[in-house]
């Protein structure tokens, strides 16, 4: 299957489609977005998508284009079209087009755009390592914008030093992956970072806390030390796309280190240096078996959406 897209309130082909010139989400990031999963044709998690997509649009003004029915609608609608059953759905919604100044009229119609994918990767079989990194974003992280250059240098910069994902640190604390929450195991303790202004509360996170509950595994939801990082039984990253996936080990370069903790003072040169002492923090198994015991009860919730029967059958 090839990708479909929908803009502007039509299915279209994705090399179809024309943004106007002067679309807020293209010339400003103005917009926000959500992103899931769907198993044997049915989203996973869509209401509480939809609900974090209406709060993130109320966090910045922009008025809700649908109603979760008709979201609903329409993203089902996306995946019967694609004829994709394993897939993922990523849609958007920005301010919408206006000449080019910052100030916005309450006036402008949100542009809604959506793209269905065939999903590629297996469920939690790979592993994962994290190259830490300065988490200097903004402080309204939980507003799931568009605007995402800190997220994707951050990334960048671990796929160029062998790794998957970068472990983003901030104030000498973990708050979250680049696209992912992290999530660490002390003495059959799970760890992660509160839901606060510092991290995307991610849909997948806030499933696992469930899932560990069940469990009855010991959950704190507090910001992990980057000095404690050494001493961690397990790691794993979860998002709706890397759903529970162990980590095996974690970097660091050695001239980045200081900037873990504190904003340096002088501006860099790039934003993209050259890392040249990087050492590994951490290694460990990779599922441990607080990770592997999570991975197998998503994925038992995964194949019962899979198993659902169909609603036109009910
Ligand atoms: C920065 C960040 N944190 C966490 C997540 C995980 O969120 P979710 O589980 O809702 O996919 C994402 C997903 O895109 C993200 O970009």
């Amino acid at each position: 299957m090839t990708a479909l897209g929908f803009y502007n309130g039509q299915f279209v082909q994705l090399d179809s489609l024309q943004v106007p010139i002067e679309e807020r989400g293209h010339q400003f990031g103005d917009g926000v977005y959500e992103y899931v999963q769907i198993y044997g044709g049915r989203p996973f998690l869509l209401q509480a998508h939809l609900k974090r997509l209406e709060r993130s649009l109320v966090a910045i003004g922009i008025p809700n284009p649908y109603s979760a029915e008709e979201w609903t609608q329409l993203i089902n609608e996306a995946v019967r079209r694609s004829g994709e059953s394993e897939a993922a759905v990523y849609w958007q919604v920005t301010r919408g087009v206006a000449p080019r100044v910052h100030v916005f009229s309450n006036t402008l119609r949100p542009m809604v755009s959506l793209t269905v994918y065939p999903r590629v990767g297996q469920e939690s079989t790979h592993e994962m390592s994290l190259l830490a990194w300065p988490d200097e974003r903004w402080t309204h992280v939980w507003v799931k914008t568009i605007n995402l250059l800190p997220n994707i240098l951050a990334k960048e910069m671990a796929k160029r030093n062998g790794a998957n994902e970068a472990l983003l640190v901030r104030e000498g604390r973990v708050t979250e992956g680049g696209s992912s929450n992290v999530w660490f195991v002390f003495k059959q303790t799970l760890y992660t970072a509160p839901a606060n202004r510092y991290i995307l509360n991610g849909i997948t996170r806030q499933f696992v806390l469930k899932l560990a509950a069940q469990l009855n595994i010991s959950v704190a939801e507090e910001p992990v030390d980057w000095q404690r990082v050494p001493d961690a039984d397990e790691v794993f990253v979860t998002s709706s796309s890397a759903e529970v996936t162990g980590v095996s080990k974690i970097l660091v370069d050695r001239q980045v280190e200081g900037a873990l903790h504190s904003v340096p003072p002088g501006i860099p040169g790039t934003l993209l240096p050259e890392l040249k002492n990087i050492r590994t923090v951490w290694t460990g198994t990779c599922p441990g078996t607080v990770t592997q015991r999570l991975q197998q009860a998503f994925s038992e919730q995964l194949q019962q959406l899979r198993d659902a029967v169909p609603a036109e059958l009910l």
